[in-house]
């Protein structure tokens, strides 16, 4: 599946994103100029990462409110709370729509092919072993995993600016810091804290056993601020030297999305930056996402400094 995805991630379909994503941040950012008030999550940092996966994959961008509610009720019945009450009835739900949505798209690229994922995804019927299923699945991952958490970045990275004043002030006087404050963000509030494994093997790590088939939550967001790694873990620092953070997963798994990802949260950065002195927050309460696998803020008020 990674072989056949990579080829609509190559730095050239890149250079192409990076593009579209400054394109959709400075539109989103000349909207806010005209209101009293905004929403970093739902204005800023949920819209790009949406808009361009839905236009990498080849569907409609105005289902943009459908995909984001899909996404909402995966996540908080997988990793949240509502798992407990619900019984996986609202999960099996938007799995439900999600492919009932997907099924005509799919049956239309096969006869008629054009320039997208979903295309290369099922023009490799034949070539690979991908069911129908797995093709449906593959598209779910990417339409969903990979918009929370880049949502998430944006969030959090805006989030931790304001809370950091004097972090503030250097990047707006140098906003070539853009990159290592997200890296520093992913570090410090990983959007996504845990990946889930099963051991291949009997394994033994800082004298605990893990047994063959164990299931195992890695907990990544504990990794990226582990003291041994890190000097002073839970202080924000965008000068740290290591830069070792893990919020992307290693090995085999490393996140596919990764420059995409980093690409989309420096042009809303970048796009915001600049007016972000203007804009205070609405109110200091931080409600966070309802999972214990995605790590961010459900919303970041603004309004325009009196
Ligand atoms: C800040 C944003 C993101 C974070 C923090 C993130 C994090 C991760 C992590 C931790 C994994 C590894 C899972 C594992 O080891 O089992 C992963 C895998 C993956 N990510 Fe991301 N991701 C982000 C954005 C994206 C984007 C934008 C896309 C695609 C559009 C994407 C697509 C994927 C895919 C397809 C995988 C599975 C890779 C595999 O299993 O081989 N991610 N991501």
């Amino acid at each position: 599946m990674r072989a056949i995805v990579d080829r609509g991630f190559t730095p050239r379909r890149l250079a192409r994103w990076e593009a579209r994503a400054q394109e959709l941040a400075a539109a989103a950012v000349a909207g806010f100029r005209s209101n009293a008030r905004f929403d970093v999550v739902a204005d800023l940092a949920v819209p790009i990462p949406m808009t361009i996966i839905a236009e990498m994959l080849g569907v409609e961008n105005d289902r943009l409110a459908d995909f984001k509610s899909w996404s909402d009720t995966l996540i908080s019945t997988a990793t949240g709370s509502s798992r407990e009450t619900d019984g996986g009835r609202a999960l099996i739900g938007a799995l439900g729509d999600l492919r009932s949505y997907l099924r005509p798209i799919l049956r239309a690229r096969r006869a008629e092919p054009s320039d997208d994922l979903i295309s290369v995804l099922v023009a490799t019927e034949g070539e690979s072993d991908l069911t129908d299923l797995e093709i449906h699945l593959f598209i779910v991952l990417l339409l969903l995993a990979g918009n929370e958490t880049t949502s998430q970045l944006i969030g959090s990275t805006v989030d931790a600016l304001l809370r950091h004043p004097a972090d503030l002030a250097r990047v707006e006087a140098d906003p070539s810091l853009v990159p290592e404050v997200l890296e520093e963000v992913l570090r410090w509030e990983c959007p996504a804290q845990m990946v889930p494994r099963q051991a291949a093997e009997d394994v033994e790590m800082h004298g605990i056993k893990i047994p063959k088939g164990a299931q195992v939550a890695l907990m990544i967001g504990a990794a990226n601020r582990d003291e041994r790694r890190f000097p002073d873990p839970d202080r924000f620092d965008i000068s740290r030297a290591d830069k070792g953070h893990i919020a992307f997963s290693a090995g085999p798994h490393y996140c596919l999305g990764a420059s995409l990802a980093r690409l989309e949260a420096r042009a809303a950065i970048d796009a915001l930056l600049p007016e972000l002195g203007r804009w205070e927050r609405v109110d200091e309460t931080r409600e966070y996402v309802n999972s214990f696998v995605v790590r961010g803020l459900t919303r970041l008020e603004l309004r325009a400094r009196r």
